[in-house]
């Protein structure tokens, strides 16, 4: 690529500048952001699982009107970043296709099961709340449809946050019974919630570059460790214990050390074989196949519609 075209582009981005869809690019900006974007949005889809499972057995009216709203919201999550790829050239089918393929990625953490109803409170206290520290920095990613795309993500992900942890604070001021369902999803989501922000640094092959291009803003062991900070009081504040005995405050650092992870656990998860993968990606299938009718119809409308213009 001509060399002044890309330093004009790594100025405008040292400017906190924009970048837009008419504007040139390197290729592999456009490449890596169709990469993120794209997963991205195949997480939120794919989230809408573990949740969904529980919308009819939530125990009241109310958990059950929250929940149906925040499995909504996420699909609509997973659709506005699919049109942020595809102001990049990417196209839809490709990317389901990815998808379905087991090409293209989705977060780890949803391909762990959710047999409780302190699952529930668990991913939306935990998940969202790692998905919150991982989007509002996006607000500044450089890519400007992508940043405007988290400013309503982060809107609601806020209010998927507070309800999870709501049913955390019920069940932990519950019977015995209620405080164990809330410790045990605990000790089941925490580990996964930390690696949902990526590799260590020093194995993160993509920061390098999304972070030079203002992609990612911190890097994914910043993320986690405020993550953990955050965290901890929230935890205590519920009387629940964090399932890591070497978590301690380290009044030097301001933050908190903490054990290791069982990165041998993330990189099997990442590469599918997390305990819930081939069920979550053959819902997928299903309901992509199930739904071909209403595309089918809406491109036969489509089609008369510009008929009837013509005429
Ligand atoms: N799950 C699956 N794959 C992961 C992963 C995770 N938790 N973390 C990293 N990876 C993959 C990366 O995609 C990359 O593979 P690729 O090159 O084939 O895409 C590889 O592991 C190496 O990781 P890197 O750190 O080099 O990759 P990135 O620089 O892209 O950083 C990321 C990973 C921090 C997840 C970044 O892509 C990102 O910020 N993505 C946007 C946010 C996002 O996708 N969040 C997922 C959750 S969405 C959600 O939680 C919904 C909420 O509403 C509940």
């Amino acid at each position: 690529e001509p060399a002044d075209l890309v330093a004009a582009f790594e100025a405008r981005v040292a400017a906190d500048e924009f970048i837009e869809p008419k504007d040139w690019m390197p290729e592999a900006y456009r490449r890596t952001l169709i990469r993120q974007i794209s997963q991205h949005a195949h997480s939120e889809i794919v989230g809408m699982l573990p949740e969904g499972n529980w919308i009819t057995r939530a125990p009241s009216l109310r958990r059950k009107a929250i929940l149906l709203a925040k499995v909504q919201d996420e699909g609509g999550h997973g659709l506005y970043l699919y049109s942020a790829a595809e102001t990049l050239g990417a196209s839809r089918a490709e990317m389901i296709d990815a998808l379905h393929a087991g090409k293209a990625k989705y977060s780890t953490i949803f391909n762990y099961p959710t047999p409780t109803w302190a699952d529930i409170g668990a991913i939306g206290w935990l998940v969202d709340g790692a998905a919150i520290m991982n989007q509002v920095p996006l607000q500044r990613t450089s890519y400007g449809p992508y940043a405007r795309a988290m400013v309503r993500v982060c809107k609601e992900e806020s209010f998927h946050q507070r309800q999870g942890y709501e049913i955390m604070m019920t069940l932990a001021a519950g019977t015995s019974a209620q405080r164990r369902m809330a410790q045990d999803a605990l000790d089941r989501w925490w580990w996964p919630a930390l690696m949902m922000f990526g590799p260590p640094d020093d194995q993160s092959p993509n920061s390098e570059q999304s972070m030079r291009w203002r992609i990612k803003r911190d890097t994914n062991d910043e993320l986690r460790q405020k993550f953990v900070d955050a965290t901890v009081p929230q935890a205590e504040l519920l009387g629940l214990t964090i399932p890591d005995p070497d978590l301690r405050w380290n009044e030097a650092r301001g933050g908190y050390d903490f054990g290791a992870i069982e990165w041998e656990e993330f990189f099997a998860v990442v590469r599918g074989e997390g305990p819930c993968a081939r069920e979550r990606i053959e819902a997928r299938r299903k309901a992509w196949e199930d739904g071909a009718w209403v595309r089918e119809a809406a491109d036969a409308y489509e089609m008369k519609r510009r008929q009837r213009l013509a005429a």
